[in-house]
């Protein structure tokens, strides 16, 4: 049998090493000095960061996108802006745009700056996203057998979740990893590539405690794609696969829901501009199933159902515009059969000290802009520090005395240390469930809510299981 080391290669020779080798081999034999080299190529030197520009169109505009595109990009080169995440305002001066986009948002430039870095506009090269929000909401399927729907099905780009990409806080880089997963797997898919040479799919499992935004960042993520990709896929679709109800207590019926949700999918995955997305939340509830039928607790056709979705699974991944997302609650190893097939295996953990500051900032930041929460008598508007800049600003004592604004960090900053251990979906309930607990909930001042946010905080941390 032959080794690795006895293959040989049998490929014709790439033209461009027997080139090289040939004026390798030239000069070794030829006495006098090699040849000067050939002129390099013109090479454009763009070393620019490739930076997203996201434009929301109004729902109103009936424009095409590529138009909208190419004025934004003219109005992008137009101005000397520096590139940081945010809002940059649609110009008052271009009533087409005025009259068509609703707003446009720099994106993940966080992934290229450190520290108060900026990137300017000579060092960044715009890639403009035009979509607009589909407004139709979820369509369920009913058809089952009357308990559950089997599955909710949205256009995307939609509404519903307009914002969850932006509200959701990781300090590890984990959203922008996902993004260029996706990415990759797309392109891989797009240019053909042989996966018996490169292996990859398109399946990615979210797994860690509850309430880390799991679910929330799978929707999310396919929000994204279908606006990052919008240009190659016309129509983007969500197929949130509802596990629970495949298991119905009539399970004679389950073998065919299974059967109807994804000839359902295989229609939508038909249409080459269709981007799908295929959510299978809290996978765990299919493996459980297995092994209670295994163990013979439950009938033995909640097996069948089991192999029936992964056989289907098999068959989906053969499809170039299909990405499953899938989660589970099962923090340990995983070992099923169904988690073995996902490429991308990303833990999401609860939240870290950095990441509970940032979601109680932009918490705090919501209840003021809303006129829960009293401003400053001082300052117009409440713009708190983000977790960089607050670190950085409380080492400096006479920052520390000067303003109330940093007053307020080093109290947020205490709230979220007196967090740990919560979960994102607590700490996104906290400020509710301490303004409910205000004695006098009418024009709160911010210090004094984060001091009762303190004592929330523990008393729910105290009614944690251990
Ligand atoms: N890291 C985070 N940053 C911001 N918000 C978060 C974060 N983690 C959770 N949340 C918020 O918590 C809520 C619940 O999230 P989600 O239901 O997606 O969690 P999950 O991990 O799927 O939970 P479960 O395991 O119970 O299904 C969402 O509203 C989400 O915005
Ligand atoms: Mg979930």
């Amino acid at each position: 049998m032959s080794t690795p080391m006895e293959i040989t290669l049998q490929n014709p020779p790439d033209p461009d090493i027997s080139d090289q080798n040939a004026v390798a081999s030239a000069s070794a034999s030829a006495p006098s000095p090699p040849p000067p080299p050939p002129p390099l190529p013109p090479v454009l030197a763009d070393d620019r960061v490739s930076v997203s520009v996201e434009a929301c169109l109004k729902p109103s505009s009936t424009a095409r996108i590529d138009d909208v595109r190419s004025a934004i990009e003219r109005m992008l080169e137009k101005r000397s802006l520096s590139y940081i995440d945010g809002p940059i305002p649609v110009p008052l001066d271009d009533p087409f745009l005025t009259e068509n986009v609703e707003r446009i948002r720099i994106c993940d430039t966080d992934e290229w700056v450190q520290n108060h870095e900026i990137l300017l506009f000579w060092q960044v090269k715009p890639v403009v996203h035009v979509f607009q929000l589909s407004e139709e909401g979820p369509c369920e399927d009913l058809s089952g057998d009357g308990q559950l729907p089997s599955f909710n099905e949205w256009m995307l780009p939609a509404k519903e979740f307009d914002g969850m990409w932006e509200s959701l806080i990781y300090e590890s880089g984990l959203k922008q990893r996902l993004l260029r997963y996706a990415a990759s797997a797309l392109l891989f898919t797009e240019k053909g590539i042989d996966p018996f040479l490169v292996s990859w799919n398109r399946i990615i499992l979210l797994h860690g405690p509850p309430g880390t935004g799991k679910t929330s960042l799978c929707k999310a993520l396919a929000q994204k794609l279908s606006i990052r990709f919008n240009s190659r896929y016309t129509q983007s679709q969500l197929v949130e696969v509802n596990a629970h109800s495949l298991f119905s207590k009539w399970f004679s019926e389950s073998g065919k829901l299974v059967a109807k949700l994804f000839q359902k999918i295989q229609e939508m995955v038909e249409e080459e501009n269709n981007l799908v997305f295929v959510l299978i939340d809290e996978v765990e509830s299919l493996a459980a199933a297995r092994k209670a039928a295994l163990s013979g607790s439950e009938p033995s056709d909640s097996i069948r159902v089991v192999n029936a979705l992964l056989t289907q699974m098999d068959k989906l991944k053969s499809s170039p515009n299909v990405i499953i997302l899938t989660t589970s609650n099962i923090t340990t190893a995983i070992d099923i059969a169904f988690v073995d097939r996902a490429d991308i295996k990303a833990y999401v953990g609860p939240p870290t000290l950095q990441a509970r500051y940032e979601i109680l900032r932009s918490c705090l930041q919501e209840l003021v802009k809303k006129g829960i929460l009293s401003n400053f008598q001082d300052c117009d508007h409440l713009v708190i520090p983000n977790f960089a800049s607050m670190k950085e600003k409380l080492s400096m004592p006479e920052m520390q005395e000067a303003q109330t604004k940093f007053h307020l960090c080093k109290q947020l900053l205490e709230a979220a240390e007196a967090c740990e251990g919560m979960s994102g979906r607590s700490l996104r309930k906290l400020p509710f469930l301490t303004h409910a607990a205000l004695s006098n909930p009418y024009n709160c001042d911010p210090s004094k809510f984060l001091c009762k946010m303190v004592d929330t905080a523990r008393g729910e941390l105290s009614e944690l299981p251990d």
